[in-house]
């Protein structure tokens, strides 16, 4: 089928467009000993191994955007395919977001969810403001992770993933 002509770059049509990404899908969250929070993000690049930097996107008044700003912490946890219904549940406005769900608490304090393929808990080193967004970059003071299919995000809808079954990729990078 033919492409359609090109048009600017408008909010709604970056959305339709990058949404066609394929992503996975993690819960950020922060907070302090009185107060946590947190939000589902898909977000989410691993920018270097040595130190190692995860970077996430967060936006403009989000509670958790402001929280990260200040407790200059956060932590990741990168969902299962069969988490669907947390990627839901932090990304509805209101309510309180860790009351009815099942979390592990790291070495800083701040909360992880169970079942996670990946935990992983870090410190801001820079968070410039891109646009309507907070871009935070976090070395990664420790992670822990387990096998398992993940939570995959494309065009609005959660799937799963399924492998060709081909060799994998040597990891040269
Ligand atoms: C799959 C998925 C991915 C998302 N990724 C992001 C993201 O990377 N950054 C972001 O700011 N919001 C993202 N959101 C939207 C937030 O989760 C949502 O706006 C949430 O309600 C924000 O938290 P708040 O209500 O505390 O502001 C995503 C939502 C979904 C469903």
């Amino acid at each position: 089928m033919a492409l359609p002509a090109f048009s600017p770059a408008s909010p709604l049509e970056m959305r339709n467009a990058m949404g066609r990404f394929m992503t996975g899908v993690a819960i950020v969250s922060t907070g302090t000993p009185e107060d946590i929070c947190g939000m589902t993000i898909s977000s989410l690049t691993s920018i270097s191994l040595d130190p190692a930097i995860l970077m996430i996107s967060l936006n403009h008044g989000s509670r958790t955007t402001d929280m990260v700003a200040s407790t200059r912490r956060f932590t990741v946890s990168i969902l299962n395919a069969r988490q669907e219904a947390v990627a839901r549940h932090f990304a509805t406005r209101g309510g309180s977001r860790f009351e009815s769900i099942e979390y592990d608490v790291g070495d800083y304090g701040l909360p992880m969810i169970t079942n996670a393929l990946v935990q992983a808990e870090c410190s801001v080193v820079q968070d410039p403001h891109v646009g309507d967004h907070q871009v935070f970059f976090g070395q990664v003071e420790n992670l822990r992770y387990r096998d398992g299919s993940g939570l995959v995000f494309n065009a609005g809808r959660f799937g799963d993933f399924h492998d060709f079954g081909h060799d994998e990729i040597p990891w040269w990078f």
